[in-house]
């Protein structure tokens, strides 16, 4: 996967130009739902094949919705709600499942992509891939589609979907995380990250998303951010990784596992190791997204607990990142029209609600938060939307999962213990300058 950039879109095009038919910009295909083909400039991303938003009308067929594990159980429930609502007219969809780890998710899709394979029809894209896959041309541009709905997002939620002026995504669940913490051994979140470790040192422990994976890139940025730090220039392109704030941020984590306030375990979770250890009593904290949220109360064995937003870094301030996913329809989707029925199911405020009520899952239009049933599910509801307004975006870049990869190795690898916080810092700058340079 590694530094396609300039010479694999041009390689793309190349090919189009001897006459196959390929990603960059063909729109010949079968399914009726391609429209046409958007023709600015910008890589592959200037020739994509543009959705044609009357295609869903009548659309029959079967299609497949990718995702990464359903941990949740969301999934099951969009497929369930829209074939018992579209099988009278002709339309299936089924679910196909992939890793929970979000790197192994995008291989996933990447490979089906690669190969020209249809079998993705709708693919549940974290937020941090747009740029990339709409580069690569693997995407429909979405923009007539979601053109008369923009004012139903949250606008942050729909800038993830945005790249090169176009839309490319059309945004299902967001996410922003909360500090958990157990009720009867915690009173309230301490204002600051220093005085949550040190409250955990005292009372049992915090447990977050330590492992080499995309999930230690959000954990360490909503501290770096906090402390001052940034990744990338404006202009996106050079590294602004190796300051003094980061490696702030990265040896106040590392000093909390020295010290014990968070176990030396955390080196190796993701999300659901920490939930497990967290409703096991085996922490008292826990940094999670809110689908922690109704899964921890559905465990009738859980330890109570409740949650609030991020504290604030001592000497900086507050900050969070945004999560999230979003529908992408890909170009060798045999049948677009069906894929963009289910897409368009997924915004239906029942599809909506239920995301959050049932699953706590943050939806991406903004409705649902002044719903009454999602209130009484979510009593952080109010929080939650104000969260995902304020949380930052990780850095938008085609070549985004290298840099993302620069961060969590090396970032992982001093949590460890095996390099200093300058050392790690240093070398994740390197990387990450050697990735822009691809591009
Ligand atoms: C959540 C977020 C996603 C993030 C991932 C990291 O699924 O929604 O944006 O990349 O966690 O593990």
């Amino acid at each position: 996967m590694r530094g396609r950039g300039k010479a694999a879109v041009l390689l793309g095009c190349v090919a189009l130009m001897g006459g196959l038919v390929g990603a960059c910009g063909d729109d010949s295909d079968s399914g009726g739902g391609g429209g046409s083909t958007s023709s600015d400039s910008g890589g592959e991303s200037a020739n994509a094949k543009v959705i044609d938003p009357a295609s869903m009308d009548g659309a029959k067929g079967e299609i497949t919705y990718c995702q990464g594990k359903d941990t949740a159980g969301n999934a099951k429930a969009l497929i369930e709600g829209f074939n018992q609502k579209f099988q009278s007219q002709g339309i299936t969809a089924k679910l196909v499942e992939f890793p929970a780890d979000a790197g192994q998710q995008r291989a996933q899709f990447v490979q089906r992509q690669e190969a020209k394979s249809g079998e993705c029809d709708v693919f549940s894209s974290d937020v941090i891939w747009t740029a990339e896959f709409a580069s690569q041309g693997w995407i429909y541009d979405m923009t007539p589609y979601v053109e008369s709905k923009k004012s139903d997002f949250i606008p942050a939620v729909l800038e993830t979907a945005t790249y090169n002026d176009k839309i490319w995504a059309v945004p299902n669940t967001s996410d922003a995380a909360f500090i958990y913490y157990h009720t009867d051994k915690v009173k309230e979140i301490p204002a600051t990250w220093q005085d949550v470790y040190s409250e955990a040192g005292q009372k049992g422990g915090i447990v977050y998303q330590g492992a080499a994976y995309e999930g230690l890139t959000c954990d360490f940025l909503e501290i770096a951010f906090a402390a001052g730090g940034s990744v990338i220039s404006d202009d996106g392109k050079k590294s602004t990784f190796n300051s003094p704030e980061n490696v702030k941020a990265l040896q106040f984590m590392m000093d909390g596992i020295k010290n014990g306030d968070a176990p030396k375990a955390v080196v190796t979770y993701m999300e659901e190791e920490s939930r497990r250890a967290f409703e096991a009593n085996r922490a008292v904290f826990m940094r999670n997204w809110p689908y922690a949220y109704a899964a921890g109360k559905k465990n009738k064995d859980a330890a109570k607990f409740e949650v609030a937003p991020f504290p604030a870094f001592e000497g900086g301030g507050k900050a969070g990142i945004l999560g999230g996913h979003n529908d992408v329809i890909s170009v060798y989707s045999k049948n677009p029209g069906a894929a963009l029925a289910l897409v368009d199911y997924s915004l239906s405020p029942e599809h909506q609600i239920e995301l959050a009520a049932d699953f706590s899952l943050p939806p991406a239009t903004s409705a649902p938060y002044d719903d009454p049933s999602v209130q009484k599910a979510l009593p952080f509801a109010p929080e939650l939307k104000q969260a995902i307004e304020q949380a930052k975006a990780r850095p938008v870049s085609p070549v985004y999962p290298q840099i993302s990869e620069a961060i969590y190795t090396n970032v992982n690898a001093a949590l460890a213990g095996s390099m200093s916080a300058e050392d790690a810092i240093k070398k994740a700058d390197d990387q990450i300058n050697q990735a822009l340079a691809t591009f």
